[in-house]
């Protein structure tokens, strides 16, 4: 295991009726920003319980923020901000409204253009506290320090970190996902496995707790992904989803090990080219990242097929190329069975993919990417071929 230093920071109020706790989260004398997106929250009663919440207390709010928020639409919040004296942001929602109000709390207090922060990786030194009612579990984002934000300008999709973002709080509660559209609940589930796989699925460093940890997400995320998506009103499967989610991104699964991260790198372009949601992107890309990379990955791979997937190479005579082979089929029914694609062609996509594909990971000097920087530009070419 490699040395590390972990902290998550983020309190946690998990279940039904927990929104109410903002008002005590929240210090009485802020100016609260109360942010979210296109409006879903006030056709499933989350907003109207954040103003039962807020009721004593002075708030604003900016509404709008899109899926795979822009720097155009934020730009206009961080104004918002510093003209009403904002010290306390509350986003509602989902991992858009959440990133685009990191973006936003970091932006209102950078002395220069904001999206240096992205575009430059230029240090953020402090950010306007924030606060998270999380209404869609998927990326982690209510208690890590990422977020990802797009320039429709120039078709970029880019990521920062700071510690000064990471949410003080996040309000868990599961009934959220009932209002969700079935295709955010399979984006949802798809996007917090692959994130476990790009923190577990490279080679092995003896990190016991890390790989045990990440195999219970993952085999959490099969069965009651599977569940939730049959039936929405399970409840210990809205809960075990939702707080697979959390776990997948919070820091504790990649503390010490090796990560890969290059399946995100070119899905955030297929997004930023073709508007394809997130993990629509990450259904497409894995299978074939795994395929493509197996020897680098051949121990990793082996050791999920047999803990996860219940696939070993003596079901194959030995015959290791198989083995892996199946892994993949299983991992791709399992996306199949959450009704995620996992084709361009699904999306009348086609060959002519490639090559803008490649050239914005080459303007973003992407050309070296995954946990040895073995992924290569020909490598990302036959991943793209592989998964037309
Ligand atoms: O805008 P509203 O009206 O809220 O509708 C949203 C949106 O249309 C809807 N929705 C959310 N909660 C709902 C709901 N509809 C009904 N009922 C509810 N309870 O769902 C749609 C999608 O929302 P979005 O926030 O875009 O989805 P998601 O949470 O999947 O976030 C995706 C974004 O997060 C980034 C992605 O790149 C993408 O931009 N990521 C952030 C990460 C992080 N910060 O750590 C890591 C991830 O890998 C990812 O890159
Ligand atoms: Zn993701």
């Amino acid at each position: 295991m490699f040395n590390f230093t972990y902290s998550n920071p983020t309190r946690i109020h998990f279940g039904e009726q927990q929104i109410a706790k903002i008002a005590k989260e929240i210090p009485q004398s802020a100016r609260v920003l109360v942010t979210y997106g296109g409006g879903s929250i006030k056709s499933n009663g989350i907003y109207q319980q954040v103003e039962q919440a807020l009721s004593n207390h002075t708030w604003f709010e900016f509404s709008g923020i899109e899926p795979n928020p822009s720097l155009e639409t934020l730009a206009h919040a961080i104004e918002l901000v510093n003209k009403e004296g904002i010290d306390y942001i509350l986003a509602v929602g989902g991992g858009s409204v959440i990133d685009g109000s990191k973006f936003i709390a970091a932006g209102a207090h950078f002395d220069g253009e904001p999206w240096d922060i992205l575009a430059k990786q230029a240090k953020v030194t402090s950010a306007i506290d924030l606060g998270v009612v999380l209404t869609l579990p998927a990326t982690g984002s209510e208690s890590n320090s990422f977020a990802v934000v797009s320039k429709k300008a120039t078709n970029e999709k880019l990521a920062f970190g700071s510690e000064h973002v990471h949410p003080k709080f996040a309000v868990l509660d599961p009934s959220v996902i009932n209002s969700l559209p079935q295709k955010q609940v399979t984006n949802g589930i798809v996007d917090a496995f692959v994130h476990v796989m790009e923190q577990y699925l490279t080679y092995p460093v003896d990190a016991k707790i890390q790989d045990r940890f990440a195999e219970g997400i993952l085999l959490t995320l099969m069965a009651d992904g599977i569940k939730l998506i049959n039936d929405r009103s399970d409840e210990k499967a809205r809960a075990n989803v939702m707080w697979s989610a959390t776990q997948a991104l919070n820091g504790l699964i990649g503390a010490g090990v090796p990560q890969d991260w290059a399946t995100h790198g070119i899905g955030h372009q297929i997004t930023a080219l073709y508007g394809l949601d997130h993990a629509q992107t990450l259904a497409i890309v894995l299978p074939r990242m795994m395929s493509v990379m197996r020897a680098e990955k051949q121990a990793k791979l082996l050791q999920y097929g047999e803990r996860v997937l219940a696939i070993t190479a003596e079901q194959f005579n030995g015959d290791i190329d198989k083995t892996i082979d199946a892994i993949i089929d299983k991992t791709e029914q399992f996306f199949a069975s959450v009704e995620m694609k996992t084709r361009f062609s699904q999306y009348q996509l086609g060959e002519d993919v490639i090559e803008p594909i490649i050239a914005q990971l080459t303007q973003l000097k992407m050309t070296k990417m995954g946990e040895n920087q073995t992924v290569t530009l020909d490598k990302v070419k036959a991943i793209l071929t592989a998964s037309l």
